[in-house]
């Protein structure tokens, strides 16, 4: 059969709040025009991020009611141990509330000034948590990847000729690690090869730097790598993942993303020393070793998604879901990330918008354009998440001006999602009319989330 559908049956739905364009012009502009800030019962179709906004399964909410809310050494922690290891094959599992507090740990003992971490892009709160540090992350995507509309199989890859140069540069003792995300969120949600992880790790190795996998969306990696990597397509995804992580030292994980949960997160790691560094820290911020800012149920529930995860009929219909709001946009001559993502769309603001320049944000007049349009909510990547400013006070902007469309997991529909198509593409043809943007108010670190805006000209 040509239709993918979609794999599952729906027992429970929400309603969505329906409102006009008129109160939507409203709406956003007391939310200082960042969608980020309106009432997500004023959006119609959030497609602000894949992030603990999936639905879980009927198995997942059965194993909710398993949980055990020991404070130490609850069996929900067993299972969920056994679940990340039978992915990662990391011997030792410490849960934590979400990826940013695994970061959070992990850049505070290996962090500090002077140091760098160096990766294939870090995501935003990767590198605020370095940062925060006082360290410096540095972004080495290959050429490919920087290039939205021009295709390739594993734009996610890291440039590792430069890699060895930067480390040779740098010096290898300053480096603590380097971090491949997988899939890479920041640079479209494309894959890194499995070739090009091996490569990296063995640079790693030859000086003596931890290599670690940001894993938040592994398991669509993996399916890429079957689809798209010689020698893979007769391996299951739980053998494509071992054999990644086999490569690594240590991984950091958001369960929010490929673990269907709405909450969690774990850090996995092969060293005892620097897992008891990071287990005494994990005891101040997060709680015991065996719950990690995580109630039994959500153990519980990580554990099973873990496992839904790999099933191929869900991956194949994921990424081919997300490849068919790429190729309607496509068709429509919208300027789209090619080839389409594992988790999300992403729009190339900089060709959607050429009359505004990037001072003025065209990313995210493109995602108060949508919201006004069709109350979808979407997300800037772009200068607005990584501008920096120059000792002139003069934006340095990103290298890419994105707008995602994050599709959440099993929550819509084939007709939610050609509404979603219908919407981009009536902005596009009315795009002459979209005006740039200016910073009103913003904070010093992540300003994109709280930052107020208003529009120019
Ligand atoms: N790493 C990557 C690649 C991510 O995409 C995220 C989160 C994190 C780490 C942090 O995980 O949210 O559980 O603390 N990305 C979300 C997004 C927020 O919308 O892409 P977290």
């Amino acid at each position: 059969m040509k239709t993918i559908i979609e794999p599952f049956r729906i027992k429970t739905v929400e309603p969505i709040h329906f409102n006009t364009k008129k109160q939507r012009l409203t709406l956003l502009e007391n939310a200082f025009n960042n969608p980020f800030l309106l009432k997500s019962d004023d959006v119609m179709i959030d497609l602000l991020t894949d992030s603990g906004t999936s639905a879980m399964s009927s198995d997942q909410w059965a194993a909710i009611m398993h949980g055990d809310e020991s404070y130490a050494g609850s069996p929900s922690f067993y299972k969920f141990e056994k679940a990340v290891q039978k992915i990662t094959n990391l011997p030792i599992v410490i849960p934590t509330h979400q990826g940013r507090a695994a970061e959070k740990i992990i850049f505070t003992i290996l962090g500090g000034k002077g140091k760098y971490f160096l990766a294939n892009t870090l995501f935003d709160t990767t590198r605020a948590n370095i940062e925060f540090s006082g360290a410096i992350g540095m972004d080495i995507l290959c050429e490919e990847g920087k290039i939205p509309t021009t295709p390739a199989p594993f734009k996610g890859n890291m440039d590792v000729v430069r890699l060895e140069h930067e480390i040779n540069s740098i010096g290898a003792s300053n480096i603590p690690m380097v971090i491949m995300t997988i899939t890479n969120n920041s640079g479209g949600g494309q894959p890194v090869s499995l070739k090009n992880i091996r490569e990296t790790s063995i640079i790693c190795k030859k000086y003596g730097i931890a290599f670690f996998i940001d894993a938040c969306r592994f398991a669509e990696n993996c399916f890429f790598i079957k689809l798209r990597e010689e020698g893979y397509q007769k391996k299951s995804i739980i053998e494509i993942a071992n054999e990644i992580f086999s490569l690594a030292d240590g991984c950091t994980m958001s369960a929010k993303k490929d673990a269907f949960a709405n909450i969690g997160g774990f850090l996995a790691l092969r060293n005892d020393e620097l897992a008891m560094q990071c287990r005494n820290l994990l005891i101040v911020t997060e709680g015991f070793p065996t719950y990690g800012g995580l109630a039994g149920r959500d153990l519980e529930a990580i554990a099973v998604g873990l496992e839904e995860i790999v099933d191929e009929n869900y991956l194949n219909y994921r990424l081919r879901s997300i490849e068919y709001l790429t190729e309607k946009l496509q068709q429509a001559g919208v300027p789209v990330m090619l080839p389409a993502g594992g988790h999300a769309v992403y729009l190339d603001a900089k060709k959607f918008l050429p009359h505004i320049p990037v001072e003025f944000y065209p990313g995210q007049a493109l995602v108060c354009a949508l919201y006004v349009e069709g109350g979808i909510r979407s997300c800037e990547i772009g200068s607005l998440m990584f501008g920096k400013y120059d000792a002139d006070a003069k934006l340095i902007p990103a290298s890419l001006e994105l707008v995602r469309l994050a599709i959440p997991r099993r929550v819509y529909t084939q007709s939610h999602i050609d509404y979603v198509a219908e919407v981009v593409i009536e902005v596009f043809q009315s795009r002459d009319q979209i005006k740039g943007m200016e910073i009103l108010e913003q904070s010093e670190i992540l300003r994109h989330f709280t930052a107020k805006l208003k529009f120019v000209g």
